[in-house]
Parts: structure tokens; C-alpha cells; sequence
């Protein structure tokens, strides 16, 4: 699948968490929002992930493409990735798991279902709060209204394994399709 946003997955307390770079993220359901996300069972966070019952989902942009990268190729194992790349935790309002400052858009998710399939954990996880930066929304100040050149998400595209930045517009969706109706 592919393009995809490049999303930071956080898991663990203010005093110690662990990020890691995941590409497999999906919508689930909105009523109620939920999310789901794949985990390969090899790296730490799996387990985390399932001992904390929460985790965070931090939207990476552009200029955060090195420290981005940086926490999908080394493990939390080994090392604390906040410290060696200088990201900036915060505290979330409702979930343990803090979130990622320089990421525009933060979901606090409580894990409510998991399951392997194949070396893959999926995890559920309710959507109990969003952030978002205020300066990266279009003048109507609504949450959905991503203003997303100023959002300059980071864009991952498996398989040729390349980092993009979104294109321009092209059409607007549920509407430009009527132009086949007769
Ligand atoms: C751009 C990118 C996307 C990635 N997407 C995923 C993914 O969707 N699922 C996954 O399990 N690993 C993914 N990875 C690999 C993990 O981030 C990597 O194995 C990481 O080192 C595991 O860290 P941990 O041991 O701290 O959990 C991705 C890596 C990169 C660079």
C-alpha cells in the first residue's frame, strides 16, 4: 500500500518511552474512532505496547525526516530514542504514553484488541483525544480542515522506499465524479 504517511508510534511513561516509525497505520471504525496498527513481533515495541495498553500516534512531517527514520532503524532495546534524536515528549491528557511535540497532529489511542497474524502484532486502539497544531489548520479552525502544505506531512512510499512530500491538488473528492452523471 502505498503512499503512506510516516506515523511515530509512542509507548510508556513520561519517565520512559519508546518511539517507533510505522507505516502501517489504518482507520478502522469512527463511531467510536479507532485505529488500528501493525507491529512487527521482532522489535520492543510489540511487547511494550501490549504491558502499557496505550500507546500515541504522532504524524511525522518533513522536518523531522532524520529523527523519523532514526526511530525505524534502531531499537528501543538498545537505546532511549527520545535522548539520541532530541525529539520532545509530552504529556498526554488521558492515555499514560506521552506524545511527540514536533509532530503536528497527536492521537492518544487506549488499546482495547490485539492479535498476531503471521510475525505481525495488530493492535486496536481507541482514538480518546486528538492534538493539533492550530497554525496547521485552514482559517475555519475546524480539525478537519488540515491546511497540509503548512502540515508538510512525510510521506513514505514502500517498496522503492523513497521519503515525499504531498503533491498539489487535483480534484475534490465526492464531487468531481458527478461529472460522469447523466
Ligand atoms: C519508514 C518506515 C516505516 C516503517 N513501518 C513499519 C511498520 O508499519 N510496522 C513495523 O513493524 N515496522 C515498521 N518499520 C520498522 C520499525 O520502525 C523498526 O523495526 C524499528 O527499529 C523497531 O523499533 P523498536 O525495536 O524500538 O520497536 C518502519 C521503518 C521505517 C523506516
Amino acid at each position: 500500500m502505498f503512499p503512506c504517511p510516516t506515523s511515530l508510534v509512542v509507548t510508556g511513561t513520561m519517565e520512559k518511552a519508546n518511539i517507533v516509525t510505522i507505516a502501517w497505520v489504518s482507520l478502522l471504525t469512527s463511531q467510536p474512532p479507532t485505529l488500528g496498527i501493525s507491529v512487527g513481533t521482532r522489535g520492543y515495541s510489540g511487547e511494550a505496547i501490549k504491558s502499557n495498553k496505550d500507546f500515541t500516534v504522532n504524524i511525522a512531517t518533513v522536518g523531522i525526516m532524520i529523527e523519523a527514520d532514526f526511530c525505524g532503524i534502531r531499537s528501543g532495546r538498545d537505546i532511549d530514542k527520545f535522548s539520541e534524536t532530541g525529539l520532545t515528549k509530552m504529556p498526554s491528557k488521558i492515555v499514560r504514553s506521552p506524545i511527540i511535540k514536533e509532530c503536528p497532529l497527536n492521537l492518544e489511542c487506549r488499546l482495547t484488541d490485539w492479535r498476531i497474524i503471521g510475525r505481525t502484532n495488530h493492535f486496536v486502539g481507541e482514538i480518546v483525544e486528538t492534538h493539533v497544531d492550530t497554525d496547521k489548520l485552514k482559517d475555519t479552525g475546524d480539525i478537519g480542515s488540515i491546511d497540509i502544505n503548512a502540515f508538510d506531512p512525510l510521506i513514505y512510499i514502500g517498496g522503492v522506499r523513497e521519503y515525499r512530500r504531498v503533491g498539489e491538488k487535483v480534484g475534490d473528492p465526492y464531487q468531481i465524479g458527478n461529472r460522469l452523471k447523466k
